[in-house]
């Protein structure tokens, strides 16, 4: 099977040239979807559904006991993390060496922003190196759209832009929710229409619930948040969502039940009684896993605080997908970057 052409359409839908660079490079400071992936909303759901299936075959390419293709020899990809990032920083250089581009890693401790270089200048001196895509992270809410305007060539990958985008999140969880539908059987048409899934616990400060609302909604599920007034945010206007408060009412309704974390680094007032309280109210318990419907998922994007949003067997039962989230994410980031980057190798003959 082929896997993109030497002239085709790129992961936003704009029509690429050779080597997925887009036919006219865009003005720095107007960047077009179609070069960077930077929300999830630029994909809609003709796009999130195109990732998916190129997903499909770099799924098949990482079963491999060489899990390594020739797609992006010659690219460079670097990665740009402002954050602490476990997961989805090795994720993204897992994705790229296995299309083997090269990576170079940034680590922002031990750069010359230390020294009083700004952001802008680093951005710049990087792609000075001439490299060909920058996965950025960052705890402001918009940088990787800045990042976007200063560079001329490298495509820009949102890796989680503050409390705002997480867009690889949501398709790596699109994908595994597909995925463990068609291996459950229960649609022999992969799709998310339908489907209700609630998202639990800290919304207010969670780039992948803002994500993934888009990302669901816009594949046809119904999708509730669960939580505590003080961890939603200050307007729902324009969220395609219910809401509630009871977990336990929600629960026996359900497709898909993923927990998030609470984010204590991004909160800036105490919006909890106490922990305790909120495991009470709002954790997944053995007792309220039970009220789910046989072949309901349970997913998480980690990192886990066991016994805080989920209790600690509860994460492991069979229902739970999240080691299955994270190897997705390998293969969905490398269908990302062959969207963006990729020379159409037919990936087969690879
Ligand atoms: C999330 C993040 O950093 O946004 N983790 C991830 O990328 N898998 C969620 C979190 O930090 O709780």
């Amino acid at each position: 099977m082929t896997v993109g052409t030497t002239t085709g359409t790129s992961a936003t839908g704009t029509t690429t040239g050779s080597a997925g660079a887009p036919s006219t490079i865009a003005q720095a400071d107007q960047p077009r979807a179609g070069r960077h992936l930077l929300s999830i909303a630029d994909l809609g759901a003709e796009g999130i559904d195109e990732v998916m299936k190129l997903t499909d075959s770099f799924v098949e390419v990482s079963s491999r006991s060489i899990p390594k293709v020739p797609a992006l020899r010659g690219k460079t990809v670097v990665s740009l993390f402002f954050e602490d990032s476990t997961r989805t920083r090795l994720s993204f250089e897992t994705a790229a060496r296995r299309l083997s581009a090269d990576v170079m890693t940034f680590s922002s401790s031990s750069s010359s922003l230390k020294k009083g270089e700004s952001l802008r200048d680093t951005v710049q001196t990087i792609e000075a190196m001439g490299i060909d895509a920058v996965v950025v992270r960052h705890g402001g809410s918009g940088v990787p759209w800045q990042v976007s305007r200063w560079v001329h060539g490298p495509s820009v990958i949102n890796a989680g832009d503050g409390w705002h985008e997480h867009p690889t999140q949501a398709l790596l969880d699109c994908y595994t929710i597909r995925q463990q539908q068609r291996a459950r059987g229960i649609k022999s048409v992969p799709t998310l229409q339908g489907l209700r899934i609630a998202i639990v616990g800290d919304v207010r400060h969670s780039r992948v619930a803002r994500s993934d609302v888009i990302a669901f909604a816009a594949l046809g599920a119904h999708v509730t948040l669960v939580a505590p007034p003080t961890l939603l945010p200050a307007s729902l206007v324009g969220w395609p969502v219910d809401v509630s408060h009871d977990l336990e009412s929600v629960l026996p309704k359900l497709d898909v039940v993923y927990l998030l974390r609470l984010q204590k680094e991004r909160m800036i007032e105490a919006l909890l009684p106490s922990l305790r309280e909120y495991t009470a109210t709002y954790g997944l318990t053995r007792q309220r896993a039970d009220l789910l419907p046989e072949g309901a998922l349970i997913m998480h994007p980690g990192p886990v605080n066991r016994g805080v949003e989920i209790a600690a067997e509860v994460a492991d039962l069979p229902a739970s997908v999240i080691t299955n989230q994270v190897a997705n994410g390998v293969a969905v980031r490398m269908a990302v970057l062959y969207l963006l980057l990729g020379s159409g190798v037919d990936l087969a003959a690879a």
